[in-house]
């Protein structure tokens, strides 16, 4: 849990950044439509949640130091939050509502958002520096600009307006790229029932069943341990579906012989797991299937056997590389020299994305990757996934055995002081293992049954 006065530290150390009166000014997410009168469920903007930890929607925070709200600090923190309405309540659910948010937030004030064109002139009257980014939410946008515009048309010079804004975004962001203990424990959190969720899937699978099936089962499992929703959209791509990056049809049969790609996890208290494994629908891998996902497991080890303090995202890509572009030449799915190869991107066409990214409230988590066009090195606290993959596409002109099989193997990975941990080692990868657990939940006879049958030989291609 992140307490009242981890979020408290954030927003002074955020003010603390900024020069001398600057007011920054942070707006909440609003609902989003899904159809006619109905929301998708609401999911707060994970900038104003790191600083807050308050879940409501039209909210916004603003921190100046140089307003003085309190004697002890000679900065102010408000917010502006939508206020009670018995009404509004009983539709849609309880508002904490101005009166009770200054202690429960541990802000200085709060007034209704209802009054924001009002009081925000005033607020940033006199502030040289105004801390925002724009075009990220256009309504605020312009109650931000009709501030402005008050401020400089006031009469005989009365208000000042800010001479300069600055967008907010990379100062915050380069804070939320090192994460807390209190935010570890929740991203761990994330990753075991991320990991159980694949876990549950692989251990009832059996050919002939939907990958939306399989979904089912992902979300039942990040559900019953209290992660409310996923943190990006499943992917549960059989057969040549793999091949799609980023695949969330989840509608095919799954067909005996397939390979299953599975990419999903659990969002928990904001925090997201990322995770991908790819197992053999009939719990056996053909050769081709187990060559590629060998050699992708090779490449995951070596890239993990890279990350350190001071190691880079591009260094432990590398070494991937060069795991990937060996066993490709190896399997004559390229042809030529290793180095000239690795020099010209020859495996491109067949792992085109990246090792990895940052991960936190958001998937694909914000901090910056390059200073000066240099990589930034990895340290503490920094939250990473490493995801090698290999999708050789139906139509490529690899050997045909290959051809239809895409693979990709993720976890998520903190920097510690001394190497890296490996939150999501709770679901297995080595090819022994995943055919042990690939449909060994299957209770009734038929199914375990079925499942002899459709295994076939260990050499069936
Ligand atoms: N699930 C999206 C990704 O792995 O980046
Ligand atoms: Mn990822
Ligand atoms: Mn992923």
């Amino acid at each position: 849990m992140i307490t009242k006065s981890e979020f408290q530290a954030r927003r002074k150390s955020l003010l603390s950044q900024c020069d001398a009166s600057s007011i920054i000014i942070v707006p909440a997410a609003s609902l989003q439509t899904r159809s006619n009168d109905t929301e998708y469920p609401f999911r707060q903007d994970s900038d104003f949640w790191y600083l807050t930890g308050f879940n409501e929607p039209d909210a916004l925070l603003i921190l100046s130091n140089q307003l003085e709200l309190n004697e002890t600090e000679a900065s102010a923190t408000l917010m502006f939050v939508l206020p009670k309405d018995p009404h509004a309540e009983v539709w849609h659910g309880r508002r904490l509502g101005v009166e009770a948010a200054p202690k429960a937030l541990g802000i200085d004030q709060a007034h209704s958002i209802d009054t924001l064109d009002e009081l925000l002139p005033e607020l940033i009257n006199g502030h040289e520096h105004l801390y925002y980014t724009l075009d990220k939410y256009p309504h605020v946008d312009s109650a931000v600009q009709k501030a402005l515009a008050r401020c400089k048309n006031a009469p005989k010079q009365s208000m000042v307006a800010p001479r300069s804004i600055i967008d907010v975004a990379p100062m915050l962001h380069d804070m939320r790229r090192i994460k807390s203990e209190s935010e570890l424990e929740l991203m761990r959190k994330a990753a075991q029932i991320s990991a159980d969720a694949h876990k549950r899937a692989m251990s009832v699978t059996r050919p002939d069943m939907y990958e939306y099936q399989l979904e089912a089962e992902l979300h039942h499992e990040f559900l019953m341990q209290g992660a409310r929703s996923p943190a990006y959209g499943t992917i549960v791509g059989s057969g040549e579906n793999a091949c799609i990056l980023h695949y969330t049809q989840n509608e095919s049969q799954i067909q005996d012989g397939d390979l299953i790609l599975i990419d999903a996890g659990a969002e928990f208290q904001s925090y997201a797991g990322d995770i991908t494994r790819t197992f053999p629908a009939n719990g056996q891998f053909t050769p081709p299937q187990r060559s590629l996902y060998q050699l992708v497991l090779d490449a995951q080890l070596a890239a993990l056997a890279v990350l350190k303090p001071g190691a880079t995202i591009g260094e432990a890509m590398q070494a991937a590389v060069k795991i990937i572009v060996t066993g490709l030449v190896d399997l004559k799915i390229l042809n030529g020299k290793v180095n000239e190869l690795i020099e010209q991107e020859a495996w491109r066409p067949y792992f085109m994305h990246g090792l990895g990214h940052y991960l936190g409230l958001d998937v694909h988590d914000v901090g910056r990757y390059k200073h000066k066009n240099m990589d930034i090195p990895l340290e503490p606290g920094v939250v990473i996934t490493v995801e090698p993959g290999l999708y050789i596409s139906a139509d490529s002109d690899a050997p045909k055995q290959f051809r239809g099989i895409g693979i990709r193997i993720e976890d998520d990975v903190i920097i510690t002081e001394n190497g890296i941990e490996i939150m999501t080692n709770g679901v297995p990868k080595t090819i022994d293992e995943i055919e042990a657990l690939v449909g060994s939940a299957l209770d009734d006879k038929s199914a375990q049954l079925q499942k002899m049958q459709v295994r076939g030989p260990k050499d069936r291609i």
